[in-house]
Order: structure tokens, then C-alpha cells, then sequence
């Protein structure tokens, strides 16, 4: 009869850990999942040096993706907007209007503005300047309009001139 009560209890335990294991095991994958649909945002420096004006090509937008950055760059300057989805934060991507989402789907037109969501709001457009060295800074603690542009323009072929 004892050996029965530990054979039992012994089984119990197998049973108890096999449980308690398997728990742990689905808590992971569920955390892991939720994760991917969580992105983080970086959180950091507000003052970022982007390089100069030569390194963005013309008339189109170049993603910054440490710096989570869109640049854009035309004849008569560059600007900067956020790549970072309003809803959740994940990093846009390029598309053939503006930014969609791989997230959840939302777009923005290339003014950053909402096209669809579920992203709440439009995307943040930040002031860019150039330092001492001519290097382009974008400040992402300084908001400017899509349309008002903090427009850093090209004097001439050597000299970058801020016109902010
Ligand atoms: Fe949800 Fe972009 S993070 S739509």
C-alpha cells in the first residue's frame, strides 16, 4: 500500500512538472508573439547628425533607420519626418503615395498625413539645420509643418547654406 502512495505521488509529480513546463513553454511563445505586434521605439539622442546634403539623393526620401527617419531631398533642400508608425510604432515603409505600415496596414501620403488607419494621427516632421561643419542635424525635439519646410538650400556646389 505504501509503495502504491509513492508511486502515486511520484506520478503526480510528473504530471505537476510536465504541466508546469508546459505552461512555461506557451507563456514564452506568447510573449514572444505579442513582441513582434509591440515594436520598440527608440528612445535617445534628439539632436542627430545625418551626414550632408550630398548623401541624400535628389527628389526622393531616404529611410535613416537607426535614426527612425525619413529625409527628403529636392532642389531646394531637405526635411524631415518620422518613420515611425503613429498607431504602434513600427518602422514605415515607402510606398507608392507616401508610408504604409507592416503592422496593420495604415498609410500616409508623402506629406505624412493619414490616408488610412488605425494610425491616429498624421507623422511628425522635424526641424532640420546644419552644424559648424556643414553637416545636416535634425532636431527631433523641434516640430515643423509638412509643408512649411525648414529647408536647408545649396548656395553653390561647395557650400551648404541654412536658410532656416
Ligand atoms: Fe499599427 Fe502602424 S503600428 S498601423
Amino acid at each position: 500500500m505504501k509503495k502504491r502512495t509513492a508511486r502515486l505521488s511520484r506520478r503526480l509529480f510528473l504530471k505537476k512538472t510536465a504541466l508546469t513546463s508546459a505552461i512555461i513553454a506557451f507563456s514564452g511563445l506568447l510573449l514572444a508573439a505579442l513582441r513582434t505586434l509591440i515594436p520598440s521605439q527608440s528612445a535617445g539622442k534628439t539632436r542627430l547628425h545625418i551626414g550632408r546634403l550630398a548623401d541624400f539623393p535628389l527628389d526622393s526620401f531616404t529611410l535613416l533607420r537607426d535614426a527612425q527617419l525619413y529625409i527628403y531631398r529636392d532642389h531646394e533642400g531637405v526635411k524631415a519626418v518620422s518613420a515611425v508608425c503613429t498607431h504602434l510604432g513600427c518602422l514605415l515603409e515607402q510606398s507608392t503615395d507616401g508610408f504604409q505600415c507592416p503592422c496593420h496596414g495604415s498609410h500616409f501620403d508623402d506629406q505624412g498625413r493619414v490616408l488610412s488607419g488605425p494610425a491616429p494621427r498624421s507623422l511628425a516632421w522635424f526641424k532640420v539645420t546644419t552644424d559648424i561643419d556643414g553637416r545636416l542635424v535634425v532636431d527631433t525635439k523641434t516640430r515643423v509643418g509638412a509643408d512649411d519646410k525648414q529647408i536647408i538650400a545649396q548656395a553653390n556646389s561647395s557650400r551648404v547654406k541654412n536658410l532656416t
